[in-house]
């Protein structure tokens, strides 16, 4: 169902055109694409064989056997030999430099894909198929037009945010999605694991967590970053504190401000119950928590949530009060106390995740009350946090609404399925640049990259969150 669903969207964009057609359809467009006119086609018969001075289990290896075999029902074998009438060679070749920059050449004896990394390479194969794809479309006939690509990445930063906290995601879609994600030359899969609705991560030390509801134990999760690996995809992890945390004080009310009784949350929105932050034991359950975290995930990043956090809660709160009192923060007119004792929390887990190794990524509300040392912002409430973060030296990920919440609707809202709301066209998205040329120098250097957000409230079936996040993850994937 799946499968057929995205060769509809790929015929969309890439098939049933003419040889030149279906190379301006190559999503994303690559950088340099020149067509050769005066030479012969390159043909994959019996007699095309594979020869590569990768190692012999690579998955690039494997992924071009796929390709062939389903692009065009070949099956070429791995030959020793540089020469032959037909030869598809994936070179790592360490003077292609840059991460996922790729040359691919098509002559009428020689398909090349060269790059300094199985990564690169792999950007190389998904290009090839997109043009078998659109040829099998077309005459099913294995040929490929004599063409030069040169293609790099925009971004450094290329990402989709899935949401298992609203609606749970088994592994096997999530790994349909790092699929579809390859196949765009997105690099980053941010995964959305706790909020209010539940707590989607097995952690040993505290488990009551994951008492009720669906989760993902540590040993999938470590397939899953196996898996992503594999395909030039990073996992970044989210626990989302202080805010949207009603998950965690339904199991440990102790960790709130009123004490409770809280139930987990079965409504969508910004609960005013919060973690408490003058709580020493709240900073021990996040360094516990933090800490299975990173065992589990090896990327630099960490994302550590930080939006919609109400401060009601803590203005009334005796131990909130007593530490503001503690530490000695004051309101001015940029920020309040209670902001600053949100950056209070922010700062002390980004202390302990830059003391293992680990660098954080908040929401943009990471910037009030003060922004984290090494922070990097992630500009979801339009583009001046992303901006703001910039120009203090700080990276910052670009995914503002509208342009990147992919839970918004894409067509007439009057006649769509329900969504979250807004009104947020293909059209649109294509049109987000993240970095004008007129930017200023800071905002071109710590800009990034971008990522398209997948929240799930309105998806509950896997239909419904495909339709969102597609074909706009193509029209972020082109901005990548
Ligand atoms: C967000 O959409 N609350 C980051
Ligand atoms: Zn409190």
């Amino acid at each position: 169902m799946k499968k057929y669903k995205l060769i509809t969207y790929m015929l969309l964009f890439a098939g049933c055109l003419s040889a030149q057609d279906n190379l301006s359809a190559l999503l994303p467009m690559p950088n340099q694409v020149k067509q050769i006119e005066s030479k012969k086609d390159f043909i994959i018969s019996g007699k095309t064989t594979i020869q590569t001075n990768l190692p012999e289990d690579a998955f690039c290896i494997a992924k071009l056997k796929d390709i062939l075999r389903q692009r065009t029902g070949k099956t070429p074998t791995l030959s020793s030999s540089r020469s032959g009438s037909s030869v598809i060679r994936l070179i790592l070749d360490p003077s292609v430099k840059g991460d996922g920059h790729y040359l691919l050449s098509v002559s009428e004896k020689t398909v090349s894909i060269k790059g300094a990394t199985q990564g690169s390479i792999l950007y190389g194969l998904m290009t090839l198929d997109q043009i078998l794809l659109g040829d099998v479309c077309r005459t099913l006939s294995g040929k490929i037009a004599p063409i030069e690509i040169d293609d790099q990445p925009r971004f450094s930063y290329r990402s989709l945010m899935l949401d298992p906290a609203r609606h749970f995601l088994p592994t096997e879609d999530v790994k349909f999605y790092i699929d579809q994600m390859v196949r765009y030359k997105y690099n980053v899969l941010q995964l959305h694991l706790t909020d209010d609705q539940g707590w989607r991560i097995e952690i040993k030390k505290h488990p009551r967590l994951t008492g009720k509801g669906e989760f993902y134990t540590q040993e999938e999760l470590k397939d899953l970053v196996r898996y992503a690996a594999e395909r030039n995809v990073q996992i970044i992890p989210e626990l989302d504190i202080p805010g949207h945390t009603v998950a965690v004080l339904a199991a440990y009310p102790e960790l709130g401000c009123t004490g409770g009784p809280y139930e987990v949350w079965r409504q969508w929105g910004v609960s005013e119950d919060v973690l408490c932050a003058g709580n020493d034991q709240v900073l021990k359950f996040l360094e516990d928590v933090f800490t299975e975290l990173i065992a589990i995930f090896p990327s630099e990043y960490i994302h550590v949530g930080g939006d919609e956090c109400p401060k009601v809660r803590w203005e009334k709160c005796p131990k909130c009060q007593a530490r503001i009192k503690a530490l000695g923060l004051k309101s001015d007119d940029k920020h309040s106390k209670e902001e600053r004792l949100q950056s209070f929390v922010i700062n002390h887990i980004e202390k302990f995740l830059n003391d293992h190794g680990r660098q954080i990524i908040g929401w943009d509300e990471i910037l009030e009350g003060g922004l984290a040392p090494n922070a990097t912002v992630m500009s979801w409430r339009g583009v001046e946090g992303g901006i703001t973060a910039a120009k203090a030296g700080h990276d910052a990920i670009m995914t503002p609404s509208p342009y990147a919440y992919l839970d918004q609707y894409q067509e007439e809202p009057e006649t769509a399925p329900t969504t979250i709301g807004g009104y947020q066209t293909l059209k649109k998205t294509y049109s987000y640049n993240p970095v004008p040329d007129d930017a200023d120098e800071l905002v071109k250097k710590h800009i990034i990259g971008v990522q398209g957000n997948i929240w799930n409230e309105y998806m509950q079936s896997d239909e419904r969150r495909d339709y969102q996040a597609f074909p706009r993850a193509v029209a972020l994937a082109e901005t990548g």
